[in-house]
Formats: C-alpha cells, structure tokens, sequence
C-alpha cells in the first residue's frame, strides 16, 4: 500500500518505518527540513531502540523516504496518517493546530479517493472536525474517509509496541475505509477491534488515564505505607496477583512524566468539563502527581537539616529509562526545587543531559554514577536506567561526603542499602528507625 505519514515525532516516524518494514511504500513527511533531511541519511532525529537500523534498511531498500511536501506525499498516497504533535495550550487543552494545518492541505492536495488516519491524540471529536476541514478544503468533490487509530507505544520501545501491539484500534463510520486498515495491521496478527470514530477516540484517553490513575492510586497509598510502617512495593505486589488489578503500572515513586500522561490527563478532565460531568476525580490524579517531587525534595531537607550549601547528586533525568525525553520529567521539578533552596546540583544521566542542559546549563553534569557521588550530602535516584541497578556503592559510598541515598523509583534492596552503610529512603517503604511513623 502507498502511504502518507505527516509528522515524524516518536509516533510518525515509527508507524512510518515499521509499515516500510512490512513491505508498504512510505513517505514520511514533516515541516521541520533538518528531521527530513537527517531521515534521507538514514538518522534517526529521536532515540528510540532499533529505529535507526530499521530506518536504514528500508531506505536502502527503497520503501521509505522523507519529504517536507505534504501536498505530492497525498497525491501519491492510498493512506494518509496524521501524526503531528497535539501540545497543551495554556489551558491544559491539547492544541489541534498541527492537525487542522494537516487535515486542510490533504483537502487541498485531494486528487482521488483516500483514507486519511488520526494517530495523534486528540479529544473525542476531532475526527469530524478533520472531516470537516478536509471538506472545506477540497478542490473538487472527491471521495475520503476519516479513521480514527489511537497509538499506545511506549518511548523507550516504540519499536516493539509498534509491531506487537495489545490491541489495535480502528474507528471508523465507514466499514470500507476499516477494512482497509485491518488490511495494513494484518501481517501483524495482533487483535482488533473496529469502533466508530468516537469510540476509538476515547480509548485513547481512558486508557492513559486510567494508568496514570493507577501510579497516582499507589504514590497516594505510599503515604499512607510511610506514615503506618507499611511498604508499598510488598503492597503492590500483592495488589498485582489478583488479575483484576494487574501488576503493571504501580511502581510507586517520583510519579509521572513524559509528554503523554500529564497532558493526556488534564486534556481528559476538559473534555469530560466540556460535557458538562464531573472531572475531580481526574483533578486529583495530577494533583497527586504533582505533589511527588514536593515531597521528595522535603525528605532530603528533613535528612540534611536544610538545602542550602549542601550538594546533592542526580542519577537520571530522562522522565523515564530508555529515553532521551525530558518533557514534563519529574528530574526537572526536583531540579527547579533543589536550587530554589540553594543547593549544588550534580546530574549524570547516559543520553538525556543534552537536553537538560539547554535549560539548566549550571548544573555540575558528570560521566558516570560515580562522578555525581564525589562529594556530594546525598544520591538521589530519579530515573531507574538499568546502569544504576548494579553500581558499586562501596566506591559510592565512600566518595560520598555523606552517605545518604534516596531512592526515587524504589530501585534498590533497603537491606542491602543499610547493610552497605547508607541512610536510605524508599518512596512509601518502611524507614529504618520509623521516622516517619505516626503512631496514633
Ligand atoms: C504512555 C503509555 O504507556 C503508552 O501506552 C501511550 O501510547 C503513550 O503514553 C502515549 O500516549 O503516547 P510513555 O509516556 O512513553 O507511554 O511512558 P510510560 O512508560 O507509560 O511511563 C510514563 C511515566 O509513568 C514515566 O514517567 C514513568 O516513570 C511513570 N511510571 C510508570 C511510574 O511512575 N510508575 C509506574 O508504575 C509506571
């Protein structure tokens, strides 16, 4: 099949590639000239395992190229996704301005049939108003369809999630225009299901809010766990036996970032405003969220009798492991917090730095784990890259000034931790002395 791709962020360009690798001819487009052109070469302008050897490959077998020109990619397209970015407006409502821009020139480049796919996440109805767009910009009345096919990769694994996907979602008023994507999705072999437009549109956003609702569930419980002498991990983990509930998804810690859940979650509770209904229940899972960092931050103050003059050294700041992304990390409020109170700030992280260091550029940003801990009054853990897992905290330790470690994703054995000579802090887990027992 002969497809369109508009956008290449994280969800464009893997959709684009991974359909190339399923033998469909692809052209992926996007405004930016230095995204298309580093494609052409064969680089990748995301960090996502395995893209750029899929990306290679089939650039040289002649499946997919990069255009700025989304007007010729529509003309020669069967199929033609939107994947453009959906940012929060100031409101907290995702903006559609990516998706109208795309949706009129289609209209205008409509030259025959064509199914034009939304895969960028956008509140329910958006699929009618591209139909709209599409109508009012068309030169002639030409035939379309508009689907509607939610993404639910993960950064980090895009790759994979794309060619094993849970489920695939296909809205569409027209079962002609779903059937053609089944077709697309079919070498796949992963279940499916065909919805109307609206239908689809939700699952989106009841799915990423109903997740980001499970790590707010367990940080609110983490609370309840550091006040009673309980722990979280041996609390979620029986939780996560009983299949009803699940295991994923109730790690407790820092909480979440990303450019996904956060914007998802308040876009959600717009939406369910808008119709009048009651949001304060997706209210509360952002004020959770927000409130980690906060709280965090206080249990190093409580520890180090204060923040000022004192150094404090950061492992990871990618909002997750696997990831040069740093939108909406919690590295960046834990950051924003830590020198508001007059602290040094030490920071290693294996890819995101970068980017880090384009907004806090006085950072002391070091090679390795072991630089960040020279010196410093205490080791926070932010992001769980699989580097951390096994360091050599003897070494840690004593390049330490002193021997405190935070651990903000729950990470390490607190036993062992203590063991090694460590104050150690836990998000929710069980403190050593029960310092922040209340015995009521
Ligand atoms: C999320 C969803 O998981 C994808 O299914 C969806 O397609 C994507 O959003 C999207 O809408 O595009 P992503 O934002 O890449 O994917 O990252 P996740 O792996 O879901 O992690 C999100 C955040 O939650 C991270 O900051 C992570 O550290 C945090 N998290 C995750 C926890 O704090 N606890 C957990 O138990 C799990």
């Amino acid at each position: 099949m002969k497809i369109a791709v508009a956008g290449t962020g994280y969800v464009g360009l893997v959709t684009g590639v991974v359909f190339a690798d399923l033998g469909n001819e692809v052209i992926c487009v996007d405004i930016d000239p230095s995204k298309v052109d580093a494609i052409n070469k064969g680089q990748s302008p995301i960090y996502e395992p395995g893209l750029d050897e899929l990306l290679q490959r089939n650039l040289e077998e002649g499946r997919l190229s990069a255009t700025t020109d989304l007007a010729q990619a529509t003309r020669e397209a069967e199929v033609v996704f939107i994947c453009v970015g959906t940012p929060p407006t100031e409101t907290g409502e995702p903006s559609l301005a990516q998706v109208d821009a795309a949706a009129a020139a289609i209209g205008q480049a409509l030259n025959g049939y064509k199914i034009v796919v939304n895969k960028s996440t956008v509140p329910v109805g958006t699929g009618d108003r591209v139909r709209r767009i599409i109508e009012q910009n068309r030169t002639a009345p030409y035939d379309f369809d508009v689907v509607s096919n939610p993404e639910f990769l993960r950064e980090g694994s895009a790759v994979h999630d794309t060619l094993n996907p849970d489920r695939i979602v296909i809205g569409a008023d027209n079962p002609r225009a779903a059937m053609k994507i089944v077709e697309l999705y079919a070498p796949l072999e992963r279940p499916m299901l065909i919805t109307n437009l609206a239908t689809a549109e939700i699952i989106k956003y009841a799915s990423n809010t109903f997740l980001a609702l499970k790590i707010s569930f367990i940080n609110a419980v983490a609370d309840l766990c550091e006040r009673t002498g309980a722990d979280i991990v041996q609390v979620a983990k029986a939780m996560g036996y009983d299949p009803r509930i699940g295991s994923a998804f109730l790690q407790a810690g820092l909480g979440f970032g990303g450019s996904c859940f956060p914007k998802d979650v308040q876009a959600f509770a717009h939406t369910v405003q808008r119709y009048e209904l009651d949001p304060t229940l997706f209210h509360q899972i952002l004020a959770i969220n927000d409130a980690r960092p906060v709280q965090f931050v206080s249990r190093i103050r409580e520890r180090l009798g204060g923040l000022s003059g004192r150094t404090i050294g950061l492992l990871g700041l990618a909002f997750k492991p696997n990831t040069d992304d740093i939108r909406e990390a919690r590295s960046l409020e834990v950051i924003r917090l830590l020198l508001h109170e007059g602290a040094t700030v030490k920071a290693y992280d294996p890819v995101a730095m970068p980017r880090v260091q384009a907004i806090y550029p006085d950072l002391i940003y070091c090679r390795n784990a072991y630089e960040v801990a020279e010196n410093a009054d205490a080791l926070a853990l932010i992001t769980e890259w699989n580097e951390f897992r096994q360091l050599n905290f003897e070494r840690i330790r004593n390049a330490m000034r002193q021997p405190n470690l935070f651990d903000g994703r729950n990470l390490y054995d607190p036993q062992r931790m203590r063991k090694l000579g460590f104050y150690y802090y836990g998000v929710g887990r069980t403190a050593e002395n029960g310092e922040f027992k209340t015995v009521l």
